[in-house]
């Protein structure tokens, strides 16, 4: 099988990748990557050479180089990870997001429409449900939980689902959608809480905190999420939504304490820094259905997940120190540089 993977040089995608050029090396994995700030080549290094794997730097919005690809290579798959995937940067410059995260995914669906295709997959969040509240812990997102975005991230991301289900019901293109939680594991981009956490730590910088850090979220190994996205397009059914989640909530703080102590450094780093705009306060999956119907559950426990994600940062300095000394500065400097502290 020929299986194009979208937005491989990042970090679920590059996970990805490796899993499937790993586990199956008689399908090629065929990628494709715009190679914006997210995007690395160092994560591909280590598949690079491998013979069932092909690079190609291409933007997803670009109709005539995608139709290309699909011309040349006759995928029998699609999964598409490409997007732009930052929270805070959309709330700075959502038009980005439109133009991959919505106009990217309708170039991809036309192409399926047009050279044919046996599954196109949407790689969505759980973004797209919007938030929970605190005080109701008996609360999960289902897949049938309606939209309700709070970003323009998951505005996008929503937008993205909705063209997915109309191709899928106007011209009958096989598609499925996953919806996951909060990811975390190697080859995550700084910018995210826990890689800024884990470098912020390492290098004795403050850790801020949005808020009162009360806002939960439900984290996943990104390993599972691969191991489930695979399961997905082999055996799940065309048409359908999943939701992916492993029943972990934390608390930010929680995290953020977690990983202080595991680098042995004092919790003094923590600043409370003035909120995220519309932040949203819990999110929380039932996985159920991608339980009972394909037989999936995460492998990877949180203690366990976490200790594996700091050793591979400690391990891999060069990858994000090389990230952390470049354009990710001026991030930075914007995004912390001003914000004001509280107490
Ligand atoms: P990321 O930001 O680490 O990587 C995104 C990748 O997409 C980068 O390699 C980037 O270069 C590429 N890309 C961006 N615009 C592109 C374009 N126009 N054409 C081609 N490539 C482009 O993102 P991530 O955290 O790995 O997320 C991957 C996907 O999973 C996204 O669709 C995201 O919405 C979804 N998701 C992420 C999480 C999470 O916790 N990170 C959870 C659920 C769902
Ligand atoms: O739920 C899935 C989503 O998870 C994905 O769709 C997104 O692509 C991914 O970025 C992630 O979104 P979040 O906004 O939840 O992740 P982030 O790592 O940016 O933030 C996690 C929590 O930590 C959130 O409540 C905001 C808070 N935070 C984040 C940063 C970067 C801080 O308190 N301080 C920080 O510096």
């Amino acid at each position: 099988m020929n299986i194009i993977v979208t937005g491989g040089a990042g970090f679920i995608g590059g996970n990805f990748c490796h899993y499937m050029t790993e586990k199956y090396p008689d399908d090629v994995v065929l990628c494709i990557d715009k190679l914006t700030y997210a995007g690395n080549m160092e994560t591909l290094a280590p598949i690079m050479d491998r013979k069932n794997f092909k690079f190609f730097k291409t933007d997803i919005a670009d109709r005539e180089a995608v139709y290309k690809i699909f011309e040349d290579e006759k995928p029998d798959m699609v999964v598409n990870f490409a997007a732009e995937s930052h929270v805070d940067r959309s709330i700075n410059e959502p038009e980005i997001f439109l133009q991959t995260n919505v106009i990217g995914t309708s170039v991809l669906l036309d192409a399926c429409r047009k050279y044919g295709i046996k599954r196109y997959h949407q790689v969505s969040t759980d973004e797209v449900y919007g938030d929970l509240p605190l005080d109701r812990p008996d609360l999960f997102f289902t897949e049938e939980t309606p939209i309700h975005t709070s970003s323009p991230y998951s505005a996008s991301k929503a937008s993205a689902d909705l063209l997915v289900q109309a191709y899928s019901r106007t011209y009958g293109l096989p598609c499925t959608i996953s919806r996951c939680s909060n990811n975390y594991g190697p080859y995550h981009f700084p910018e995210k809480l826990i890689p800024l956490v884990i470098s912020n730590v390492l290098n004795d910088k403050p850790v801020p905190v949005y808020g009162t850090g009360e806002n939960v979220r439900d984290w996943l190994y990104v390993k599972d999420h691969c191991i489930a996205i695979d399961l997905i397009i082999r055996k799940g059914t065309a048409g359908e939504i999943y939701n992916i989640g492993g029943h972990n909530e934390k608390t930010n703080m929680e995290v953020v304490k977690t990983v202080i102590k595991a680098l042995g450094k004092s919790e003094d780093l923590i600043t409370h820094v003035s909120d995220r705009l519309g932040h949203d306060r819990r999110y929380a999956i039932d996985p159920s259905k991608i339980h009972n119907e394909l037989g999936w559950l995460p492998e990877t426990p949180f203690n366990e997940g976490i200790k594996k994600t700091i050793q591979w940062y400690l391990d891999n300095r060069e990858w994000w120190e090389n990230i952390i000394k470049g354009d990710y500065q001026n991030y930075y400097e914007k995004m912390y540089g001003n914000r004001k502290t509280i107490s």
